[in-house]
């Protein structure tokens, strides 16, 4: 939304609803995630149009004085992380749910991945984060390498997300192509990708510099992720994303979904949270310090 009309079209009026919406909450980051799908909705919706009447909006939107100020403002306070102007516009057409907007800090935090160290991201969906990792470790050439796990097959609520964006995905059918393609292949080499449910995945022990997580938002899936990659945790080094850390604010009656959140508060001697709220997401950022907290638990 880091842009503004000259006149008030439906995506300048939803712009401004995100602009009311500029808060730190769950209800804030749900509103603005919903007004961004709308956007693109609108943007689709427009491009149809004009294939058929490139005029069809002519004398349809009252003027917008403030347009400057409004990019201005918006260039300030809005997705600071998504630095889109940067990255190539294939990229920039990923559907994400999350991994766009964190964007600049993915980059940057495998970017300085060493040789010989490991990436890992649980849960790609379409590859939104997957690719700005991967831009970060191609930018670094170390040979490092982004381990993408997911299951790779989109169910319901997945496809519909994606159809909003014009992907079409099929339930059952396996995403790795698709992902690869969305990520262009050039990227896709620097990505492994482990397709099945991260409940039966293995690691080899490599050193991981960077951890995200968004796909365990619950006890069980959670802590066996943590089991099996924790211990090739680098002390003092390894940055963890937690992508869903507070979006139990959204549904505050399902105790199920705070259990990230008091886990790391409870075992924070361990860690040490470098980043409390990523702009624009309900991620959350730690750095891992010591110990082997994971195995203490069960
Ligand atoms: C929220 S989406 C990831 C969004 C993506 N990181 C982005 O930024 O756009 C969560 C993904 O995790 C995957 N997932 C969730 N639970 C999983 C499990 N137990 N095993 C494998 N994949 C899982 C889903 O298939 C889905 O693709």
């Amino acid at each position: 939304m880091r842009d503004a009309a000259h006149s008030r079209t439906v995506c300048e009026v939803l712009r401004e609803i995100n602009d009311i919406h500029q808060g730190d909450t769950q209800i804030d980051i749900s509103t603005r995630a919903m007004l961004r799908e709308a956007v693109d909705m609108a943007k689709r919706m427009d491009r149809r149009l004009k294939e058929y009447n490139q005029e069809w909006d002519k004398d349809w939107w009252e003027n917008n004085p403030n347009v400057n100020d409004d990019i201005e403002r918006r260039m300030a306070v809005d997705y600071l992380a998504m630095d889109d102007d940067t990255i190539p516009e294939a990229i920039r057409r990923i559907p994400s749910m999350g991994g766009r907007e964190i964007g600049r800090y993915l980059r940057e935090w495998a970017a300085r991945a060493q040789k010989g160290q490991a990436i890992v991201e649980l849960g790609s969906w379409l590859g939104a984060g997957t690719a700005q990792l991967a831009l970060g470790v191609a930018q670094s050439k170390r040979g490092v390498v982004v381990h993408a796990f997911d299951r790779f097959k989109a169910n319901q609520s997945e496809i519909q997300k994606a159809a909003t964006h014009g992907i079409v995905v099929k339930a059952g059918d396996s995403t790795v192509d698709l992902v690869r393609g969305l990520i262009t292949p050039s990227l896709a080499e620097h990505v492994a990708f482990h397709q099945g449910e991260i409940m039966k995945a293995k690691w080899n022990g490599q050193p991981i510099a960077v951890y995200v997580d968004d796909a365990c938002k619950r006890e069980k899936e959670f802590l066996h992720a943590l089991r099996t990659f924790g211990p090739s945790f680098i002390p003092n080094e390894t940055v963890i994303v937690l992508m869903d850390f507070w979006y139990f604010e959204r549904y505050p009656e399902d105790r199920g979904l705070r259990f990230q959140h008091d886990w790391m508060k409870k075992n924070i001697n361990h860690f040490e949270h470098t980043q409390g709220r990523m702009p624009g997401t309900s991620a959350t950022v730690f750095r891992y310090l010591r110990g082997k907290p994971w195995a203490e638990v069960k």
